[in-house]
């Protein structure tokens, strides 16, 4: 297939569904050879097949992010099927649930589990995928979030965290000419923000957004195109909102 990212690899976790499918399908359309993780098996199948009819090409493979044997045995796998990875999406993430509601009252052991998920698990991805990283000259693209700015729940936490990891990674993978990168989205309509968000605060968002329309998957999906574009090859230890200006209207979670 041709396209701007022909012969390239482009890992994508939590590639099953809402905005990793999104990235699968924009990458894989564009050229590029997909290669999914996540937990959901039967979501990655249809991201597979989605891609191959958009013309593209995708593998999968079962992978917790919040297991590090887990994490290095696919990188081990997708280093065996491709020397060199081009683009890291780190998108799997938690964010619906207890996570989102409070701050307090969770205890050690779920903390423990939003960071690895969210947090950690990005870091050694790309920590064990970095001699693949390295001989693309690549880069990592961190999904945050705007919760990250002023948290105020667990979720908005760990994403503020990832916030600091990208810009600590950026400097470790400069040495390696790896860019390190992440999108921080607004709400964007995918299943599992409509099921997780109340339809009043849907409507308050929405009303609290300059630009007077929802955020879709593809929005964030096309801001990775571009940050892994040659075109977006000078940005580098960012992390760029995309949330049709709602963080300016002092949206907080
Ligand atoms: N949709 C939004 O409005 C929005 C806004 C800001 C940030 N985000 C972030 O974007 C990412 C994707 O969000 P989404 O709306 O597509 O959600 P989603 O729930 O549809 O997708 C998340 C995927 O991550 C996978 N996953 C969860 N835990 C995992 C684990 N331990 N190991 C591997 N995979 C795991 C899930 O199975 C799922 O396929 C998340 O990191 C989320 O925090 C989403």
């Amino acid at each position: 297939m041709t396209g701007i990212f022909a012969g390239k690899t482009v890992v994508v976790t939590g590639g099953a569904a809402g905005l990793g499918r999104a990235h699968a399908l924009a990458f894989g359309s564009r050229g590029a050879h997909v290669v999914l993780a996540d937990i959901a098996e039967p979501g990655m199948v249809e991201t597979r097949a989605l891609v191959e009819a958009a013309g593209g090409t995708a593998s999968f493979h079962r992978c917790n992010m919040a297991d590090e044997t887990e994490i290095n045995a696919f990188a081990a796998a997708v280093m065996a099927e491709s020397p060199k990875v081009d683009v890291l999406i780190n998108n799997a993430g938690l964010h619906a649930g207890e996570i989102a509601r409070g701050f307090f009252g969770l205890g050690q052991t779920k903390w423990q589990h939003f960071f690895a998920v969210n947090t950690i698990g990005p870091m050694l991805l790309a920590e064990a995928l970095r001699p693949a990283l390295a001989a693309a000259k690549g880069v990592v693209i961190n999904k945050s979030s705007m919760a990250s700015y002023q948290p105020a729940t667990a979720y908005g936490v760990t994403k503020a965290c990832l916030n600091v990891f990208t810009h600590a990674m950026a400097m470790q993978f400069a040495a390696d000419e790896v860019r390190c990168v992440g999108i921080a989205p607004g709400l964007m309509e995918t299943p599992a923000a409509k099921d997780g968000v109340a339809e009043e605060n849907w409507q308050r968002l929405k009303g609290m957004q300059m630009v007077k329309r929802q955020g879709t998957a593809e929005d964030i999906a096309n801001m990775a195109v571009f940050l892994a574009s040659p075109e977006g090859s000078f940005v580098n230890a960012q992390v760029l909102l995309c949330d049709g200006g709602n963080q300016m209207r002092g949206f907080r979670i």
